[in-house]
Order: structure tokens, then C-alpha cells, then sequence
């Protein structure tokens, strides 16, 4: 059987290949800080080269922002076509003494890659590059066409992916799009992901003063931005967790029954939530579980609130400034740009007097929902279960995965979400990591589905 000798290649050959992902894993490709632009271009270089010598016809994009890279092999009309895309770019390293071992020199320890990149998302892609290898090395004949298109703006929210994917869409047309970049559901349950969250990330700037004041000289006679920025914030929620701006939950899509049954029956318990986030204790939104807040629900979140002085002991100014970085998760069919407007609105009319008042809208991501029944989604379930030697269940995602809405609006193709990471990985914090297992297992899954998917 054509499997078992692509399996047996990717036995062989594991430490090999977890060789070169450490190379490419010292390549910092922070897409976001421009100080790495010469970095990043290496990390495309370095899968562009990878896959030309695969025997892939492979295209460098360079939009102007972070390049793309567009590969296939040879498209035969009579095989069904696989889009794999994913992303070489990475999130920023800080705080750096935060990380046990440089996050762009992987170490290997306890059976885990830690680097920046490891899961999120170049680990992750790597299992699709090198189960194409196991065939292609092999000169076995692949049972589907594959494209494959990766960005190097995902992490930053640049442009180029979705120009590139509303002008071309008769170039990346398949049956389905798959996607390795998000989690398994825990280390020893894989999962097939069928909704990730949207995402509006807003920025609140209040100005006052023409500079910082004297707080003898000049409290209490004009308002100070910080106390501001506080009395906004606290109107965005109230105490039972739900979000005050108005329309926020219109087009909230309920949980159908089936699905409330089917979080129930994973038994993720609060313990397990406070192990995975060090939190004293679970908190959120009145009547509904953890798993539903996670996975189901809108949220509004403080990312980060800066105003006056920070510094040690005791300063006394009214500060000039104020500003607040505030990011709402959004789940189907809630509408980002109507989320924003609303938001922006709220935002003024809660205002209190004596600032000057400037609410922008930063990034924003459509929230993705997937049918559960398609014949990829159990070709999806069959590669996992082979690839992982355990039963997948089906998840949602907190997180967001911006192309995706673009991918189903343009190619009008089923998105198969078949994550390899874990939720304790550490992706965007210091010690990312990817466990050597799930890296193998992933790089099976991948192999398999070349041929599941084949058979519709
Ligand atoms: N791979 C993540 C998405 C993800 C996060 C999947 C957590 C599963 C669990 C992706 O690289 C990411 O970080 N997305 C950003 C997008 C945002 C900047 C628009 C996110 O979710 O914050
Ligand atoms: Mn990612
Ligand atoms: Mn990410």
C-alpha cells in the first residue's frame, strides 16, 4: 500500500526533517517589526527553495509587503485538488527574559521543539511540506493535485493574501483549503476545527491636556485622561460579563442543541482551564459554560491601557494622554465593520467631558463556520484518526485565522481546519513550543489525508 511506504519515508527520515525545521525556526521572521523585512524575505526564500526542489513549479509574490509563496504540482483534471495554506511569519519575541533558552535557537527538550514559530506556524505547515516530500521523494504518484499558498503577513495583518486571493481565484480553486494553524483538543484527542472567531480590534485615544500637569497645580480643574479612559472601560461590560455595546449580540448565532451536547460530552472542567491559564479562577458571561465562552461566544477584551506614570514610587501628574487597546472576538454571523461602527459610537456617547476623543478601527477578521458534514470534514476525521491513533472530536477556536473568510467567499470551497498544536503551547508568548509528537503525528495526517481526500 502506497501509505505505508510514505509513513515508513517519514519514520525514517524524522530527524532529518526536524533538523531543517530548526533552520528554518532561526529565521526571524517577525512580520510586524520592520527591522527583520531581511529576515522575513529569508523565511519565504527558505520554503520557496524547499518546495522548488520538491519538484514544485513555485512562485515568489512580492506585493510590496511580506512576499507570498505560490507552489503546485502538477494539476491532472482527472484528481481532486488540495489548497494547503499556512504562514512563515511570527509573532514578536517580547518580553525576551521571559524565555528560558533565545527564541530564534531551537532547543530541544522533554520530547518539544521551543522556538518562536514552532507552532504557530511553521512547525505546523512543515508536516504538510514534508508529507508532500514523503510522496515526491519517493516518486510516488500523489492521489491529489496540491497548490499550497503561504503568507508572511498573518501575524501583522497585511494585504497581500487577500488581494492575491480576490484576483485569482480560478488559480487557487480546489476542493477543499487546508489549513494546519490551529490545536489539537488536548494532547491526547486530535480534532477537527469546523469555526474560528472574527476579530475587531479597536484603539481608544484620549487627549487633555497640552502636556502632563502638575497634580497640586492643576487636578480637579480639568480632566484627567486617565480617569477617562477608566470610566469608558468600565461601561464596555457589565458584572455578569456581557458586553453593553449596543447591538453587540444581534447576530449572534446560537449554539444549536447538538453542539451544546457535544461540548458537554469533551468534560472540560474549570480545573483544567485554570491549570492550562494560571487564572485564580474561571470567569465570564452568565449562563453559559467555558468551552461555549471560548468557542461560541462574543467577548470584549482590554488588551492593554496606557496613561501617566508607570514607574516606581509616587509621580504627581494629571497625565496629557490616555489610550486603550480594546479587541472584540467575534463568532458567526456577527458582522465586523456594523461590530466597529457600533463600538465607535458607544464609545463617544460614554465619553466623559473635558477630552478630546479618537476611536480607530486596527484589524479585523470575519468569523468562519464550516460544515460539519462535508465529505473532506471525514476525510479530515479518518487522516486524523490514522495519523494520531486516537478518535477526533470536533472543536471551535477562540482564535482567528484572518484569510479564512476570504478563502470561502472567493474560492467557494469546503476549509478543512486540521490543527497539530496545543492550547498549552505558548503560541504568541514567551517558550512557544511544538511537541516532537505532534509534529510527527501531524506530518502522518498530512500523508494520509493526500489519500483520503481522493476518495471524496
Ligand atoms: N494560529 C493563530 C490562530 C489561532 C490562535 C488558532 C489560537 C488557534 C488558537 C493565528 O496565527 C493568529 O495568531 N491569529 C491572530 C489573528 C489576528 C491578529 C487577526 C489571532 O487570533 O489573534
Ligand atoms: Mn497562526
Ligand atoms: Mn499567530
Amino acid at each position: 500500500m502506497r501509505a505505508d511506504q510514505v509513513l515508513a519515508y517519514l519514520a525514517e527520515h524524522q530527524q532529518r526533517h526536524l533538523d531543517q525545521l530548526c533552520d528554518w525556526l532561526r529565521i526571524p521572521s517577525i512580520s510586524s517589526e520592520s527591522e527583520y523585512d531581511e529576515d522575513t524575505k529569508r523565511a519565504c526564500a527558505f520554503v520557496a527553495d524547499e518546495l522548488r526542489e520538491l519538484g514544485l513549479a513555485v512562485e515568489v509574490i512580492d506585493r510590496g509587503g511580506h512576499p507570498l509563496v505560490y507552489a503546485e504540482t502538477e494539476q491532472r483534471p482527472d484528481r481532486k485538488t488540495l489548497l494547503f495554506y499556512g504562514h512563515y511569519d511570527v509573532q514578536p519575541v517580547d518580553p525576551l527574559e521571559l524565555w528560558d533558552s533565545p527564541p530564534f535557537e531551537p532547543v530541544i527538550k522533554d520530547e518539544r521543539i521551543y522556538a518562536r514559530g514552532s507552532s504557530d506556524d511553521k512547525g505546523q505547515l512543515y508536516c504538510h511540506i514534508k508529507a508532500l516530500e514523503a510522496f515526491m521523494k519517493q516518486g510516488i504518484e500523489l492521489p491529489v493535485n496540491v497548490k499550497m499558498i503561504i503568507e508572511g503577513e498573518e501575524e501583522c495583518g497585511g494585504p497581500s493574501i487577500y488581494d492575491y486571493t480576490e484576483e485569482n481565484p480560478e488559480k487557487l480553486a480546489c476542493d477543499a483549503v487546508v489549513i494546519s494553524d490551529t490545536t489539537l483538543y488536548n494532547a491526547e484527542t486530535p480534532a477537527v476545527c469546523y469555526s474560528l472567531k472574527g476579530l475587531c480590534y479597536m484603539e481608544i485615544r484620549l487627549s487633555g491636556p497640552g502636556m502632563d500637569l502638575h497634580s497640586g497645580s492643576f487636578g480637579g480643574t480639568v480632566q484627567n485622561p486617565g480617569n477617562a479612559i477608566a470610566e469608558i472601560i468600565a461601561k464596555l461590560k457589565d458584572a455578569d460579563g456581557r458586553c453593553l455595546v449596543p447591538g453587540f449580540y444581534d447576530d449572534v448565532l446560537d449554539l444549536e442543541q447538538d453542539e451544546r451536547d457535544a461540548f458537554a460530552s469533551l468534560n472540560y472542567t474549570d480545573a483544567v482551564l485554570k491549570q492550562e491559564t494560571g487564572a485564580p479562577e474561571a470567569f465570564g458571561e452568565d449562563g453559559y459554560t467555558t468551552l461555549e465562552r471560548m468557542w461560541a461566544r462574543p467577548t470584549c477584551d482590554v488588551n492593554g491601557i496606557a496613561s501617566g506614570y508607570g514607574g516606581d514610587g509616587a509621580k504627581t501628574i494629571v497625565p496629557a494622554k490616555a489610550v486603550a487597546k480594546v479587541s472584540m472576538r467575534l463568532v458567526p454571523n456577527q458582522d465586523p465593520a456594523k461590530i466597529a461602527a457600533a463600538f465607535q459610537e458607544f464609545v463617544q456617547s460614554v465619553c466623559p467631558p473635558g477630552v478630546a476623543c479618537e476611536v480607530e478601527n486596527l484589524h479585523n477578521a470575519e468569523p468562519v463556520l464550516v460544515s460539519r458534514g462535508s465529505d473532506m470534514m471525514k476525510a479530515g476525521m479518518r487522516a486524523l484518526e490514522q495519523g494520531f491513533g486516537a478518535k477526533p472530536v470536533f472543536i471551535r477556536e477562540g482564535g482567528s485565522i484572518p484569510i479564512v473568510g476570504t478563502f470561502q467567499s472567493c474560492l467557494k470551497s469546503p476549509v478543512l481546519l486540521l490543527g497539530y498544536g496545543l492550547s498549552t503551547d505558548n503560541i504568541h508568548s514567551p517558550n512557544e513550543k511544538f511537541d516532537i509528537v505532534n509534529f510527527v503525528n501531524g506530518c502522518r495526517t498530512t500523508a494520509v489525508l493526500l489519500e483520503e481526500a481522493a476518495d471524496g
